[in-house]
C-alpha cells in the first residue's frame, strides 16, 4: 500500500521466550491493513546512561540507531513487561538515552502502549509510568482502548509463542484499529 504508516514495535523484554515478544509478532495479523510494522533495534547492548559517556564520545553507535528509527516510524507501539510495579530498566534506560538529545526522538511522536505479565494486573502499573515518562518528552500517547494481558502464560502458548486467546485478539484489534486513525490525526 502506498499510503501505509510506519509502525516501530519497541518490546520491553529482552528475554528470548519472551511473552511480549510473543505479543509483538501477533500484531501483523490483527491490525488494519494500514499499518506496516517494523522491530525496532536491540537496546540491549546500551550501556547504563551515564553524562560523562555522552560528553566524552557521544551517543554510542546503538542509541542513535535506536533513536532514528523511531525517527523514521509514523508511530511507535510499546510492548513491555512490568518489572516491580514499573519500567523494565533496559528500557527506562533506552528511553533516558533519547531523551538526552537534542532533537528527541519521541517528540510529537504518536505512541501506543501494550503489556504482558504473567500476574494478575497485566503490567497496567508499568504502563502508567511509561505514560509520564514518555509525557515528559512530549510523545503523544494513545488513550484507549488499553491492552493489558493479564496471566500471560495462559493466553499465549510457551512453545509455539502463539496468542491464543480470543478476547486478547480482539481487544488488540480494536486499539490497532483506533491507532491507526490516531496517527493520522496527529500526522
Ligand atoms: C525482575 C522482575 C520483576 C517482575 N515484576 C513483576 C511485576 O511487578 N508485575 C508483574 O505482573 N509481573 C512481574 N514479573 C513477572 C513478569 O510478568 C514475567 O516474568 C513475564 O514473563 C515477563 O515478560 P516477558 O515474558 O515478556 O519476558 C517480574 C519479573 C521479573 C523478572
Amino acid at each position: 500500500m502506498a499510503d501505509q504508516l510506519k509502525v516501530l514495535v519497541i518490546c520491553g523484554s529482552l528475554r528470548k521466550g519472551s511473552y511480549n515478544a510473543a505479543l509483538t509478532r501477533a500484531l501483523p495479523a490483527l491490525a488494519p491493513p494500514e499499518l506496516a510494522f517494523t522491530a525496532a533495534p536491540s537496546f540491549g547492548n546500551f550501556p547504563h546512561y551515564n553524562a560523562d559517556i555522552q560528553n566524552t564520545s557521544g551517543f554510542p553507535a546503538d542509541v542513535n540507531a535506536w533513536a532514528d528509527a523511531i525517527r523514521a516510524a509514523d508511530g511507535v507501539i510499546i510492548v513491555s513487561p512490568e518489572y516491580n510495579w514499573s519500567i523494565p530498566a533496559g528500557l527506562k534506560n533506552a528511553i533516558d538515552w533519547v531523551s538526552r538529545m537534542k532533537e528527541i526522538p519521541f517528540k510529537d511522536k504518536p505512541v501506543a502502549l501494550q503489556s504482558a505479565s504473567t500476574g494478575q494486573v497485566g503490567g497496567a502499573r508499568m504502563q502508567y509510568h511509561l505514560r509520564m515518562a514518555l509525557t515528559s518528552i512530549d510523545a503523544i500517547i494513545f488513550g484507549r482502548p488499553e491492552v493489558f494481558v493479564n496471566f500471560a502464560a495462559k493466553k499465549i502458548d510457551e512453545k509455539t509463542g502463539e496468542l491464543t486467546d480470543e478476547p486478547t485478539k480482539d481487544i488488540i484489534k480494536q486499539q490497532l484499529a483506533g491507532f491507526a486513525k490516531f496517527i493520522a490525526k496527529v500526522k
